[in-house]
């Protein structure tokens, strides 16, 4: 435990100093450290393009009062969260002001053109999972990892026809992953009958599916990957109501045992994809965040010099037990935000994005292997 403790602090010292470092060599250098940023994925990065989906429900929309309430509009943009996420904190880390636009937001012949390779785009979609069938039944739309991945293929290709520097710039780009907590909660939700339930079975094909989505993208000429696992998903307040609900399937933190175990196996199968594809494919560089293992570092330790959490168990908006049954706009919603762990339901606040997108950039071999993304930058 001691030592536990010790790691704490020394991390904590670490992340301060490094965040001092990069607000200077930000205010130094205005230019980001890459050409552009792709994003794909799920709600925790998405940042508006379900509002453009004709039959995606309003729960899968973040469209409506309380979202946005700390962005500098201080108005809903689609984003799940009270403010930025982490696809904008991690584009803000990178010199960028915040996210790429929505693809869909994109007129087609802005899109097509390579101009837009001067910021990037942002094809997450909140629902999104690895599997093709993640989040039709749960939201009606979304735009699946695979088609976010053939999105982003079809206007490379076009791209590189266009312009001759075009392939450099791609090559040179930073693509940030964030997906697989919808397969997750859909599994440990409905899961199949015990008699025909392969956990193992399950995990590996998400981790076929993610191996062929990297291989799409480095086909066009992606070469630096961010990727960030699924956190622990058990604990996020809806999941925490059915644990309550189920104290069978309890966990050491208060949440959903097996959904959590799902997470924990799921992270090293990660790992060892990328390690053997960056051996498979020439040139392919990636950066790989444990978000379990960040996750857990909050949860031992909530208060730091880094970030001060005081509630890491109710959603900042929502109604009911642990915040769980929804936020929306006659939800109650917290007047402390950046003691919040979690800002609705199943998506961190702004505080937490920002813990998870400031150890992406600068861990030092704790959480994000193996290196950090200043360093694949
Ligand atoms: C994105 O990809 C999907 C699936 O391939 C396709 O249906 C859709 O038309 C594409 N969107 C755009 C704007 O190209
Ligand atoms: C190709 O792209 C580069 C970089 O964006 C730009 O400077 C150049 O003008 C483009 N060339 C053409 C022919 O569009
Ligand atoms: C579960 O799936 C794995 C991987 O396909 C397989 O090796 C294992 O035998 C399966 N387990 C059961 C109980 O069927
Ligand atoms: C989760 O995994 C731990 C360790 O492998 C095991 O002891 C526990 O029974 C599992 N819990 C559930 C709910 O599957
Ligand atoms: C990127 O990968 C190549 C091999 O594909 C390796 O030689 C190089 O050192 C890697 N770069 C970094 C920053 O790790
Ligand atoms: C957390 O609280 C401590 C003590 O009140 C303060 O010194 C520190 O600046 C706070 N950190 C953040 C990120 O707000
Ligand atoms: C919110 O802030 C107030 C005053 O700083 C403090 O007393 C209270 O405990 C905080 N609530 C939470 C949930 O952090």
């Amino acid at each position: 435990m001691a030592s536990r403790g010790a790691g704490g602090r020394v991390l904590a010292a670490l992340l301060a100093l490094s965040s001092v470092l990069v607000l200077a060599l930000q205010g130094a250098a205005a230019k980001p450290l890459v050409p552009a940023m792709f994003v794909f994925g799920d709600s925790l990065v998405d940042v508006g393009n379900n509002n453009h989906l004709a039959n995606c429900n309003a729960n899968c929309r973040a469209n409506y009062r309380r979202y946005g309430v700390d962005l500098p509009c201080h108005s809903p943009t689609g984003r799940f969260s009270n403010g930025y996420n982490l696809a904008d904190q991690l584009a803000q880390q990178l010199g960028f002001p915040e996210s790429p636009p929505p693809f869909l937001s994109l007129p087609p012949e802005a899109s097509q053109s390579h101009v837009s390779l001067d910021t990037g785009i942002n094809f997450a979609s909140g629902g999104a999972g690895l599997l093709e069938r993640t989040g039709r039944s749960v939201c009606g739309e979304v735009v699946t990892m695979a088609a976010q991945v053939r999105n982003f293929t079809s206007l490379a290709r076009a791209w590189m026809r266009e312009n001759r520097t075009a392939a450099d710039l791609i090559a040179r780009s930073l693509f940030f992953i964030s997906v697989g907590s919808n397969d997750l909660f859909e599994y440990s939700d409905a899961p199949p009958a015990p008699n025909n339930r392969n956990d193992t079975q399950f995990l590996q094909d998400l981790v076929a599916s993610y191996a062929g989505y990297v291989k799409e993208l480095y086909g066009v000429g992606a070469k630096k990957f961010s990727v960030v696992s699924p956190s622990l998903v058990g604990c996020c307040p809806s999941q925490r109501k059915i644990a309550h609900d189920d104290p069978k399937d309890v966990d050491k933190y208060g949440c959903l045992g097996t959904a959590n175990n799902l997470s924990r196996q799921l992270q090293p199968m990660v790992a060892s994809m990328l390690h053997d594809l960056s051996l498979e494919l020439p040139g392919m560089n990636y950066s790989l965040g444990d978000a379990v293992g960040m996750a857990e570092w909050v949860f031992k330790s909530p208060s730091t010099p880094a970030y001060n959490f005081t509630e890491l168990v109710t959603a900042c908006c929502g109604k009911g037990e642990f915040g769980a049954d929804g936020c929306d706009s006659t939800a109650l919603l917290c007047q402390n935000r950046s003691n919040y762990v979690f800002w609705d339901r199943y998506h961190p606040t702004e505080a937490a994005s920002a813990v998870t997108a400031n150890q992406l950039f600068v861990d030092t071999g704790f959480f994000v292997h193996p290196i950090n993304v200043q360093q694949l930058a």
